[in-house]
């Protein structure tokens, strides 16, 4: 009898142990595929990404052109269009992927912080999502994720430093980890996104054809190139004098504003005429953007050292946001990055830029870390949208009191590299 037991124990154990074998292969064999849905702003993004960084399928449907032509977003107009694109694109999607809802493992959505109206359509569609096909759901912030897709594409270890520079925000953080971030800075006034499009709409930039539809920002460098005087105007660097990492960028936006308003009086220009120095402009304008932005990088990285929260072997500057696109401004972080010793990683354009698959990838990083992964259908449903969110622990007034002494980037320094 006592045999008998012993060997059904056996039997079990062995079974247990084939189960877990079994678990573990399965596991091994099929990776963990999230599905992303972006709709803080003004693209519908969709996209699946497995656990191996591996971009399985997106699609994209961005509404630039359409603000770009009303002068700038209107929040029911871009909610209009969120609703009328995210089927379209979430099909398209995992058509791309080859892909049914039933394949995969949970949804992660973008639902703060952003244009309310516009997180609205993104978060019900992504708990409708989860209603129909009964997957996890995994509310994910837009920054957070902006900052962690450089992880997707390159080996990026925690901590780091990251610079988000966009149409909404300008962010310096330290990312200690996954959802453990410190704000060391941020903007008083604009984004430089935003400080980008406003001087491009002042310029009218816009009627000229071969910008028409573009973003301000892609304009404004794209028209820099063609520069013979990057120093024909002088316009400020933001607050050199402040001991902090915090931004400011409507003084140098208001002096475009003054330089465009006495050329058309000079040359009597008026309607939809372009102003004789357009290009000088935009390079004085992108120049003066990029020390403000080194500037006060290389304070972060001072503060770090400072306080000795960076190990030697880490010492990485992330930049992304849809500024970090502009190679002038990268090229102004390349300069601090080589005199800091800080390694740069900037994510290919589609990836700074809003997208599906930056929220998927941070998807992956929560499953993985089994952090924010909500399973229950009712703690699904009562998940709302949250328009301002900021980004981590502030350590603004800790980088006050700091009070660290920092160099400007030259001017000299930054001219060799145009
Ligand atoms: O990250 P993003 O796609 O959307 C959010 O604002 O969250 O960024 C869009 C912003 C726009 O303001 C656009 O003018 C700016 O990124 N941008 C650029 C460039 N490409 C896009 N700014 C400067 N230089 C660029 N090449
Ligand atoms: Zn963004």
């Amino acid at each position: 009898m006592f045999k008998k037991i012993k060997n059904n124990e056996k039997l079990f154990l062995q079974l247990l142990s084939n189960l877990k074998n079994n678990k573990k292969y399965s596991n091994h064999c099929r990776p963990i595929k999230i599905l992303g849905i972006e709709t803080s702003c003004d693209d519908t993004g969709v996209a699946i990404v497995d656990d191996t960084g591996k971009i399985i399928g997106q699609a994209l449907c961005s509404q630039q052109k359409i603000h770009t032509r009303n002068g700038g977003i209107i929040p029911p107009v871009a909610r209009d269009l969120h609703y009328e694109n995210i089927t379209k694109v979430c099909e398209d999607a995992l058509k791309s992927a080859n892909l049914k809802l039933r394949d995969i493992d949970a949804i992660a959505t973008t639902v703060k912080p952003g244009l309310p109206l516009s997180l609205d359509v993104g978060n019900k569609f992504g708990k409708y999502l989860c209603q129909i096909g009964n997957k996890p759901y995994i509310p994910i912030h837009h920054m957070e994720a902006h900052a962690l897709t450089a992880r997707m594409v390159e080996k990026v270890e925690l901590p780091f430093l990251v610079l988000l520079i966009s149409g909404g925000h300008c962010l310096l953080a330290l990312v200690k980890k996954i959802d453990d971030f410190y704000l060391l800075g941020t903007s008083l006034d604009d984004a430089p996104g935003e400080a980008f499009d406003k001087v491009a709409r002042k310029l009218k930039i816009f009627n000229l054809p071969q910008y028409r539809d573009k973003n301000g920002g892609a304009v404004i460098e794209h028209a820099a190139k063609f520069s013979n005087d990057p120093l024909q105007f002088e316009f400020p660097v933001p607050m050199p004098h402040y001991r902090d990492c915090n931004f400011s960028f409507s003084g140098i936006k208001n002096t475009v504003n003054t330089i465009i308003w006495r050329q058309e009086k000079e040359f009597d220009i008026c309607g939809d005429g372009i102003v004789p120095d357009l290009y000088n402009i935009c390079a004085g304008f992108q120049l003066s953007v990029g020390k403000h932005i080194g500037h006060k990088t290389k304070r972060a990285m001072k503060f770090l050292d400072h306080s000795n929260l960076i190990p030697d072997d880490r010492r990485t500057l992330v930049v992304s946001g849809g500024v970090a696109c502009n190679d002038f401004i990268a090229k102004c972080l390349n300069v601090v990055c080589e005199e800091m010793d800080y390694r740069l990683v900037r994510p290919p354009p589609q990836l700074c830029t809003d997208n599906g698959i930056m929220i998927a990838w941070n998807g992956i990083e929560r499953w993985r870390e089994n952090c924010g992964v909500i399973r229950d259908p009712d703690e699904i449903a009562k998940v709302d949208i949250e328009h301002r969110s900021p980004l981590g622990t502030d350590w603004i007034p800790l980088v006050k009191e700091a009070d660290i002494q920092c160099s400007t980037i030259k001017t000299k320094q930054l001219l060799s590299i145009l």
